[in-house]
């Protein structure tokens, strides 16, 4: 027998072009014991309401894009479950610190110009040709960045930021992280071009090292660290010695 419950899902509805601000709206979902947070939204739009708007793509925690606030908690839709929420009701909401594009989907716009900034790609000392193989590393070097190198992209952490909730210009926790993930990346020498990032004021020393970013990532991911790792970066660039203790 199949073990159905219903939940009360509680939804904001936004339309930036139309309606003076977000207000919320009911509905009742019934549930298996499987069905994410993302399923029971996608239960609404399939059989309550058509115009609920929302992002997702994978379904497995890898694509990134189904990020919302759940009970006032930035999470993963899709690996969260009603099961864990019952009896509700469950409250969504688009991820704090972002503007509202449609109801749960937020304006990302922000964050990709920041992304673009940091330069998120390996700039080598210099290139060669494929006919010479490819740029090889050991387990420690690959170890080097790892962690870093699993970002999706979600945002959460930027929804738990007090810092960018005070000033959306603060490049922030992912993009600093990536920042760090190619600068510990044995192939990539260029802390030269991200230092001006890193040492500005929107950079690193805007972090005040609340550390809720690393809490919330589903990744496993320490944004906290990657910023701390590069205040000491900038610091040392400020007094002229990064390159002197292996700065690339
Ligand atoms: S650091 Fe974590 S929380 Fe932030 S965008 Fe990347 S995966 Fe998401
Ligand atoms: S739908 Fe891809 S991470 Fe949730």
């Amino acid at each position: 027998m199949t073990d159905t419950r219903t939940i009360r899902i509680e939804a904001v509805r936004f339309n930036p072009e139309t309606d003076q601000e977000p207000r919320r709206q009911s509905y009742d979902v019934p549930f298996t014991p499987d069905m994410s947070v993302l399923q029971g939204l996608q239960y609404i739009k399939d059989h309550l309401d058509g115009s609920l708007t929302f992002r997702w793509s994978c379904r497995m925690a890898v694509c990134g894009s189904c990020g919302m606030m759940i009970n006032d908690t930035p999470k993963l839709s899709c690996e969260t479950f009603l099961r864990d929420l019952y009896p509700g009701p469950v409250k969504v909401a688009p991820l704090d610190n972002f503007p509202i594009q449609r109801d749960l989907a937020i304006d990302q716009t922000g964050f990709l110009d920041k992304l673009a900034m940091i330069k998120p790609y390996i700039v080598a000392k210099q290139d060669k040709p494929l006919s010479e193989g490819t740029f090889r590393q050991t387990p420690a070097q690959l170890e080097a960045y790892y962690q870093y190198s699993q970002c999706i992209n979600c945002l959460l952490c930027y929804a738990a930021c007090p810092q960018f909730g005070l000033n959306d210009q603060f490049v922030g926790p992912a993009a600093l992280s990536l920042l760090q993930r190619y600068n510990l990346d044995s192939r990539d020498v260029g802390w030269s071009v991200r230092a001006d990032v890193a040492n500005a004021d929107i950079g690193v020393w805007e972090c005040t090292v609340v550390g809720y970013c690393s809490e919330v990532c589903p990744k496993g991911v320490d944004p906290m660290h990657a910023i701390n790792e590069n205040k000491v970066n900038s610091a040392l660039d400020y007094i002229g010695l990064k390159r002197l203790v292996g700065g690339r």
